[in-house]
């Protein structure tokens, strides 16, 4: 598959990494090297909140797998080659026109089974929990996949603040639902009922390697990313990775997932990596890692877990990963 590249993409969504950091030296120079910090005046909130600071994933935490040295995925295909259904099917329409989407103010409502629910400023769901750099593989369920340096708070950090009830047993996300601003939502052919949701079992949320996250590249998250707060969890299909979030809920019943209401016999509540579970229409046991070309697919093989293994597979003992996929 060829990777589209639209001569659309607006110049200001791809930042050359020198400027990028150039600009971050300037910004701590001023004192503003923390994310959140506060604004002065003549400096934009979208140049102010371009960069972030996060603890660098460095290869002293490959174990804990938050950290590859498989090589990255440049940024330019990361933020190219999308699938955010919200802004057209096409892998190239998010780039085009996720620019319609506006993320600040952005709130969270909190609700369900958690002593502390409410409508969040994202600012305010943030404050004080520090931002960190994962580099993980994204592995999606088409067969193609990319090594994302990723910043986000783990979402483990976050549940502890909204403290959930003992009868959490799952935690729904849902997607934004703004037809004006997301064309995908108005389209006539879509076939998925908006909006876009998502779930995890409360001990998947926990896992340390499931991150809320921010930014990628060091900035924040690109608008086709699903700016300004998604889901990344690197064990499972992108699909459960789910962008663009405006409300978590704890549940004590197993939500209702966008892609499982659609095609259920395609499409699992789990979507754990699993090379010897075919979907029925594509093999899994191997994937392309983007930038490929068709001269060159760059195909490996894919690994149980998307290779989390180590981290993730104890979640799962004693359950049959062919009847729960
Ligand atoms: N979230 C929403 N709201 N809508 C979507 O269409 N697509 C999913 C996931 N999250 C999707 C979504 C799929 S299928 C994948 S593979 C990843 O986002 C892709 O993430 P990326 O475009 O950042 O690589």
């Amino acid at each position: 598959m060829l990777i589209k590249r639209p001569a659309d993409i607006p110049a200001s969504e791809i930042t050359p990494e020198h400027i990028y950091l150039r600009r971050r030296e300037l910004m701590a120079g001023a004192g503003l090297f923390a994310a959140g910090a506060l604004l002065p005046t003549g400096l934009g909130a979208s140049e102010a909140r371009a960069s972030l600071e996060a603890k660098p994933a460095t290869p002293a935490l490959a174990a804990k797998g938050f950290y590859t040295d498989e090589k990255k995925t440049p940024f330019e295909d990361v933020a190219r080659y999308n699938n955010f259904y919200e802004f057209g099917t096409d892998k190239g329409d998010p780039a085009k026109y996720a620019d319609a989407l506006t993320v600040d103010p952005w709130s969270v409502v909190v609700e369900g089974e958690v002593a502390r629910p409410g409508t969040y400023p994202l600012e305010d769901l943030l404050k004080g929990i520090d931002l960190e750099e994962r580099i993980y593989r994204l592995r999606c369920v088409e067969a193609w996949s990319m090594v994302i340096p990723w910043i986000g708070i783990p979402l483990h950090k976050l549940l502890a603040r909204l403290e959930p009830t003992s009868k959490a047993k799952y935690i729904e996300f849902t997607t934004l639902y703004r037809p004006a601003e997301m064309r995908g939502q108005r389209s006539r052919f879509s076939t998925i009922d908006w909006p876009y949701v998502e779930g995890l079992r409360m001990d998947e949320a926990m896992n340390p390697l499931t991150l809320m996250a921010t930014g990628l590249y060091g900035r924040e998250l690109p608008k086709q990313n699903g700016a300004p707060f998604r889901l990344v969890v690197p064990w499972k299909y992108g699909f459960k990775s789910i962008k663009s979030i405006v409300k978590i809920r704890l549940t004590e019943r197993q939500p209702r997932t966008t892609w499982q209401e659609l095609a259920p016999q395609e499409y699992g509540f789990y979507a754990n990596v699993n090379p010897n579970v075919d979907h029925p229409r594509w093999s899994q046991k191997y994937e392309r890692r983007l930038p490929n070309s068709l001269f060159d697919p760059n195909r490996i093989k894919t690994r149980m877990f998307n290779g989390y293994e180590e981290q993730v597979a104890h979640l799962y003992k004693g359950m049959n990963l062919r009847r729960y996929y």
